[in-house]
């Protein structure tokens, strides 16, 4: 059997499109970003990408963006393989995003989720994030109407 090695953390890129797929479709199911919208989001030049791997494979990732002239970044999406899930990645995603963040002088990270992801709602309030408002139809989910966000932010020090 192998063994399991701590999980690491390192930049993402294009070259991991294939996991970060996989574990996108398989986190958030008929929500996934689909393919041409991570491809987007890797490539970009205004995003940048952490993943977590465990024996040399992606078992997450985070994608926090920039904006020119803006000291905020935005995180943009965040998913952990569901064999993974509940054993520490979202928070070392979530600290990594913070540290690279910090490390492009943002004060600030700003966040939305789905008012009712009671585990995504955890992973923020754990990590020091405070609720700043509710957006209502968020987002739009095809035949099957809109959902309110909850936006979170956290001042970066
Ligand atoms: C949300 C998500 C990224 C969290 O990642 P994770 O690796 O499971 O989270 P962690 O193990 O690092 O847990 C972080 C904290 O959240 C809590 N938590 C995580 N999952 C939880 C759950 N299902 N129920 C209750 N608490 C939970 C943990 O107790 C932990 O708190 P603690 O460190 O104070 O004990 C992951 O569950 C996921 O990919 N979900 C599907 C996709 C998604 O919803 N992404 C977020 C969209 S905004």
């Amino acid at each position: 059997m192998m063994k399991i090695s701590e999980p690491k953390v390192r930049r993402g890129s294009i070259k991991d499109i294939e996991e970060i797929t996989s574990i996108e479709n398989r986190a958030f199911g008929d929500h996934a970003y689909d393919y041409p919208a991570l491809r987007y989001m890797l490539g970009i030049a205004n995003s940048i990408t952490a993943v977590t791997t465990i024996n040399g494979r992606v078992v997450g990732y985070a994608t926090v963006f920039f904006r020119k002239n803006s000291r905020i970044s935005h995180l943009e999406s965040i998913a952990v393989d569901p064999d993974y899930q509940g054993s520490g990645i979202g928070r070392i995603l979530i600290e990594e995003v913070e540290k690279i963040s910090k490390e492009k002088n943002c004060t600030k990270i700003v966040l939305e989720t789905f008012e009712k992801n009671v585990s995504a709602l955890k992973l923020y309030e754990h990590s020091g994030y405070s609720i700043k408002e509710v957006v209502p139809d968020y987002y739009h989910v095809p035949y099957d109407g809109s959902k309110n966000a909850i936006r979170f932010e956290k001042i970066l020090h």
